[in-house]
C-alpha cells in the first residue's frame, strides 16, 4: 500500500455505507472499487477507503493507521471514554464535522413485560450494552447502581438469555426493539454520522488534501438546504425582505430597464425557504419570486 495516499476509515456494510460513498461523491472523489474488496481507490485525488466494521473505526484513526473516519457519534464517543479511562489521556482523534445522516439514538430498553420501565428502583440490576463506557459513564454520573455488562451484537436478545434486567442499545426505526419485546425508555445519546480526525501531526501535502475534502464535506452539508432565490422587489423594501430571507449576505441588486421603484434582488438563503416565507416575501411587495436548488457551494 502507498504510504503516501491518506486513509478515511468507512464502514463496510451497514446503514451508513451508501450514504458515506455518496458524500464522498459528491465531495469529487472518483472511487474505483468492488465491494469485495477492502479498499477503494480514489482515482483523483490521493485517499484510499478502507472498508472495516463501524465498530473499527475509531480504533484505526485513534492507532493513526487511518487518518479520517466516518462513523456513527456513538462508536466515536464510546472509543473516546474508553481511551481517556484507560490511559488518562485525550483520545487521539476528534470529531471535524456532524453529517445529517445515519440518525439513531443510545437508548435503555425494558422488557414489556416488566415491572420497571424507568432507571429509578433499578438497585442492582445489570443492563446489556455494546457501549460499556458510555453506559458506565452515564450510570455513574447519574449516581445509579446498575451493572454493566457488555455484548458486542444480539443486545437484544440478554434479557430473554437471563443475562441482564434491561438492555442500552441503538434505536432507529425501534423494529428490532419491538420484535424481541422490548420498550425503549431513557434516550443517554442522540447520534448521527461524524467525520473524525486523527490529532497526528501530518505533512502539509497530507494536511492541504484533508482540510480541502474537509471543507468539501462542510460545503456539501451547507448546499442541501442552501437555495437561490430571486425576485423583482421595491427598492424601499431592500432591508425588510433580506431580513424575511435565513442565514443570507448582502443580496445582489439588479436595476430592472424603466424603473427606479423596482429591483431585481437576488440572494442565496442557507437555510431551507418554506412557502410561508415566500407568502411573507409576496406581502412586502416582492413578486415574480424564483428559488432554484444551489448545486456547488464554497465558501
Ligand atoms: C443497531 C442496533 C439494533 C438496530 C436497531 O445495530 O444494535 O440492532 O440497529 O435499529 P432499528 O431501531 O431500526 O431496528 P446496527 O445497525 O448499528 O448494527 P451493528 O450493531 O452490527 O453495527
Ligand atoms: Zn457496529
Amino acid at each position: 500500500m502507498d504510504n503516501n495516499r491518506i486513509k478515511i476509515a468507512i464502514q463496510k456494510s451497514g446503514r451508513l455505507t451508501e450514504h458515506t460513498i455518496s458524500l464522498l461523491k459528491k465531495c469529487g472523489l472518483i472511487i474505483s472499487h468492488t465491494r469485495n474488496h477492502l479498499i477503494g481507490y480514489g482515482e483523483n485525488m490521493p485517499f484510499d477507503l478502507m472498508f472495516v466494521r463501524d465498530d473499527d473505526i475509531p480504533g484505526l484513526v485513534q492507532d493513526n493507521l487511518c487518518t479520517l473516519g466516518i462513523v456513527g457519534m456513538n462508536e466515536a464517543l464510546e472509543k473516546k471514554i474508553e481511551i481517556e479511562n484507560l490511559e488518562k489521556a485525550p483520545a487521539n482523534f476528534e470529531i471535524v464535522s456532524n453529517l445529517d445522516f445515519g440518525q439513531c439514538k443510545l437508548s435503555f430498553a425494558y422488557p414489556d413485560d416488566s415491572t420497571y420501565q424507568d432507571l429509578k428502583n433499578l438497585e442492582g440490576k445489570t443492563v446489556a450494552t455494546s457501549y460499556p463506557n458510555i453506559v458506565s459513564d452515564y450510570i455513574s454520573k447519574a449516581g445509579l447502581n446498575i451493572s454493566v455488562t457488555q455484548f458486542s451484537g444480539a443486545v437484544e436478545l440478554a434479557p430473554s438469555l437471563g443475562k441482564a434486567d434491561l438492555i442500552c442499545d441503538l434505536v432507529s426505526s425501534g423494529q428490532t426493539l419491538k420484535a424481541h419485546n422490548l420498550t425503549e425508555g431513557q434516550t443517554i445519546l442522540e447520534s448521527t454520522a461524524v467525520v473524525i480526525k486523527s490529532l497526528q501531526a501530518m505533512d502539509s501535502i497530507e494536511e492541504t488534501w484533508v482540510n480541502k475534502l474537509i471543507e468539501r464535506i462542510q460545503g456539501v452539508l451547507q448546499v442541501k438546504e442552501s437555495k437561490y432565490i430571486m425576485m423583482h422587489a421595491p427598492r424601499a423594501s431592500i432591508d425588510s425582505i433580506t431580513n424575511l430571507l435565513p442565514g443570507t449576505e448582502s443580496p445582489t441588486i439588479i436595476p430592472l430597464e424603466g424603473t427606479n421603484e423596482t429591483v431585481a434582488l437576488h440572494v442565496v438563503c442557507k437555510e431551507n425557504v418554506f412557502w410561508e416565507t415566500l407568502e411573507d416575501l409576496k406581502a412586502k411587495g416582492a413578486s415574480s419570486i424564483l428559488v432554484v436548488p444551489v448545486e456547488k457551494m464554497l465558501m
